[in-house]
């Protein structure tokens, strides 16, 4: 009945009185606007006038995985596409999969996320329709020890397809994606393998495109934009998506075959805001300051301390001096 009520204003340029829906469709006018409700919650824009009625402004812009596989310029990665309404976190789908040798390079998408997880077992707000939230399922031979440039790879990948749509954004290490000194996406890599080889990674990427101010959670607002934020413009999420996984799998497949990440640690490294910033640091076992210094081939950061020596990092969350002398 919802894609009836739906057809109905579809057909009509103006507006179209609840009476004429409710005999057209033989409901009464409670029911009809309880569908014209639901259609607001999937992202349709309806102007409603106790006077005139219904209008449709505007569809949803959703995601779409034919176009997707249609454009994308890929030899795997993307081209098979699980596409989800909702679900609690795509990394948990990906790791789910059964077969994950033939699922190589699969995108798992969902419109939003009702678990979505960040690093250090924080979670991550995932609005329906207004970001990129998708993992890749991904069974490189590689051994863990060499999965660590992923990350760097993915957040390079990140930065030249918002760069490709205008957009110049900066890399926090390890994986925050950050426009306007603020957090705009990241990147969780979840991995299962043996002592020395990976068996699969389940790649996740959280992008903020079309989030409206009042999307992001008010103890966040501070740290966290979105690029309909930053830019006042409504994105398109699949051509950015399109971007990422075109410039993805060029640095992936470098690394993959050739153990090659040196084109995308020089897009980290010319991108960063982490070096050469004064920097707070917390680890598992400690909390220090010092000042970024540089990216390691493996990945890892760089530090100086004050009395000039250097510490290498492989994990840890950093927080960078701004202007006003705080850590964000
Ligand atoms: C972070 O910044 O802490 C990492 C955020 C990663 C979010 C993405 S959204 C898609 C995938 N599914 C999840 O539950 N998390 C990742």
């Amino acid at each position: 009945m919802k894609n009836q009520v739906l057809e109905l204003l579809n057909k009509n340029t103006d507006y179209i009185s609840g009476e004429y829906l409710s005999s057209k469709l033989e409901i009464s006018r409670a029911a009809i606007w309880k569908h014209i409700k639901k259609l607001k919650e999937d992202g349709y824009v309806i102007e409603s006038s106790t006077k005139k009625g219904y209008k449709l402004i505007s569809c949803p812009c959703l995601i779409d995985p034919e176009y997707i596989k249609l454009k994308v310029n890929t030899k795997f990665i993307g081209k098979n596409i699980i596409y989800l309404n909702s679900c609690d976190s795509t990394n948990d789908v990906g790791k789910a999969l059964e077969n994950k040798s033939i699922m190589n390079g699969t995108l798992i998408i969902s419109e939003e996320q009702l678990k979505g997880k960040g690093r250090l077992g924080r979670s991550f707000i995932s609005p329906k329709f207004k970001g990129l939230w998708f993992s890749l399922v991904l069974t490189p031979t590689i051994e863990p020890i060499k999965v660590a440039p992923i990350t760097q790879i993915t957040a390079a990948a990140i930065n030249l397809a918002l760069k490709e749509h205008g957009v110049n954004t900066h890399i926090k290490w390890v994986n925050d994606i950050i426009l306007n000194n603020k957090k705009i996406g990241g990147v969780l890599l979840d991995l299962s393998c043996e002592l020395s080889l990976v068996e699969y990674i389940a790649l996740g990427i959280g992008l903020n495109i079309n989030l409206d101010k009042q999307d992001i959670p008010t103890d966040l607002v501070d740290k966290a934009t979105s690029l309909k934020i930053e830019t006042s413009i409504d994105h398109n999420r699949n051509d950015i998506l399109i971007s990422f996984l075109n410039n993805f799998e060029k640095l992936y497949l470098d690394y993959i075959l050739n153990l090659s990440s040196e084109e995308a640690l020089k897009i980290c490294k010319e991108n960063s805001i982490t070096l050469g910033r004064e920097l707070k640091i917390k680890t598992i076992q400690e909390e220090f300051y010092c000042t970024g210094y540089d990216i390691s081939n493996e990945g890892n950061l760089i530090v100086q301390l004050a009395d000039g020596s250097f510490k290498t990092l492989f994990s840890g969350e950093v927080t960078v001096r701004n202007s006003n002398g705080n850590y964000v």
